[in-house]
């Protein structure tokens, strides 16, 4: 028999997901009756808007004519998508991101999941706890995580994000290499003004760290005060690389497309202290190991950044803010702590009982789903996160039933 790649077998039960759907699942065997209301993984229920529609379409007509057929694209992603995404993300805001910074991907969970194989084995990681699972598990399987114990990985330094920071971890007392950060947060929904992100861009310079700074929810940030990119922070573009996706901002967790940017100043090093370009490794790695998006998905993308796809996108994003807005009002109402709901689709609360309780006790009472919050890391039992991406119909439904509940 071969043997196995063993880091694998340090990994922590199933992924947190795939878990919540089988438990769901097996309670839908036993009660097909019931109706079941799924605010758990923030997956979107809306359809893409007309304008991507329209292009999907066209898309799709050119791959089905000789004269415009298409095979193997640009190994970063197509030009006419490269160039509205640094247009309207960036340099209509004043941000200086080029298209030949950006990199087309399938999604954000890929690329945060793939970042870390361009880093040493051996370096030091912080990770923030709760958090988004695939940062841990990507690290877990690439053997940087050290050993299990109670809970946590002996090689990786915890981020708290507690009720008592205000969910704002602190700054490592040490110096690690890599940071993951993810702001507006999942599963948190907590967000950093300019002023305290600034801070960690002041650290990674301060000792030579790299910033891995998700911001696949920026599209529910409302205050300019806040921000949506790590590039509105100075100097950020040597140590900070950003991940962003269509998934939530456009309905594409279906279609997937998701881009990366990653700036040509940031620097890396080989262990004879050579210096190499962290944005020609990451074109190595991609070219070698993907081949792109579709042509159709990418022509779709790219009509998410022309005026009419942006003002379309904008109405179902306040359907979802709104959304997020009733189930918090309705979480604070029961007298629950919780943060988020307001720039994010994610509400954090305190549960009355330890999270796997609390995920059967809705499902078994009022068949609400939602996800445990020990799934993202120690700091997340006794929490509970729901997602604002479901049908306002069931949202308001859900909302009716968490008020029927007493403990
Ligand atoms: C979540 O629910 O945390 C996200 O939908 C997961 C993802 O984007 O992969």
């Amino acid at each position: 028999m071969v043997r196995v790649n063993e880091n694998y077998t340090l990994l922590q039960g199933s992924y947190l997901f795939s878990e919540v759907a089988k438990r769901v699942r097996m309670y839908q065997e036993k009660h097909p009756e019931k109706k079941i209301i799924r605010l758990g993984i923030g997956d979107v229920t809306q359809p893409l808007v007309p304008s991507v529609i329209r292009a999907f379409q066209q898309g799709v007509e050119e791959m089905a004519r000789k004269e415009t057929f298409r095979g193997y694209g640009p190994e970063q992603g197509y030009e006419f998508l490269r160039e509205a995404i640094a247009r309207v993300d960036f340099q209509e805001r004043g941000i200086s991101v080029s298209p030949d910074e950006i990199f087309i991907s399938t999604g954000a969970k890929e690329d945060t999941a793939n970042f870390q194989e361009l880093f040493d084995t051996k370096i030091s990681l912080a990770i923030p706890d709760p958090v988004y699972p695939v940062y841990v598990d990507s690290n877990v399987m690439a053997g940087r995580a050290g050993k299990l114990s109670h809970g946590r990985y002996t090689r990786f330094v915890y981020l708290d994000a507690t009720l008592e920071n205000d969910f704002k971890p602190a700054l490592p007392k040490k110096r690690v290499d890599v940071v993951y950060l993810c702001f507006p947060n999942n599963p948190t929904g907590q967000v950093l003004t300019k002023e305290e992100l600034k801070q960690w861009v002041e650290y990674a310079h301060r000792y030579g760290s790299l910033l891995l700074f998700d911001a696949a929810y920026e599209a529910f940030v409302e205050d300019p005060s806040i921000p949506k990119s790590i590039y509105e922070i100075d100097g950020a573009r040597e140590v900070a690389v950003e991940f962003r996706s269509l998934s939530k901002t456009a309905g594409f967790t279906g279609t997937r497309c998701a881009y990366t940017i990653v700036p040509k100043e940031i620097k890396v090093r080989t262990k004879k202290g050579h210096t190499l370009s962290l944005h020609s490794l990451w074109f190595r790695r991609q070219s070698t190991k993907f081949n792109g998006v579709s042509y159709p998905v990418q022509r779709a993308a790219a009509a998410v950044f022309t005026p009419e796809g942006q003002k379309e996108i904008r109405e179902v994003l306040n359907y979802y803010k709104e959304n997020a807005r009733r189930i918090r009002d309705a979480i604070v109402s029961l007298g629950l702590p919780c943060t988020g709901g307001v720039h994010s689709p994610y509400i954090w609360f305190k549960t009355p009982m330890d999270s796997w309780r609390f995920f059967d006790y809705l499902l078994e009472n009022i068949q609400v789903v939602g996800t445990p919050g020990i799934g993202f890391g120690k700091n997340g039992d006794g929490y509970f996160r729901l997602s604002a991406f479901g049908d306002q119909s069931n949202v308001l439904e859900a909302i009716e039933r968490l008020k029927t509940l007493s403990w």
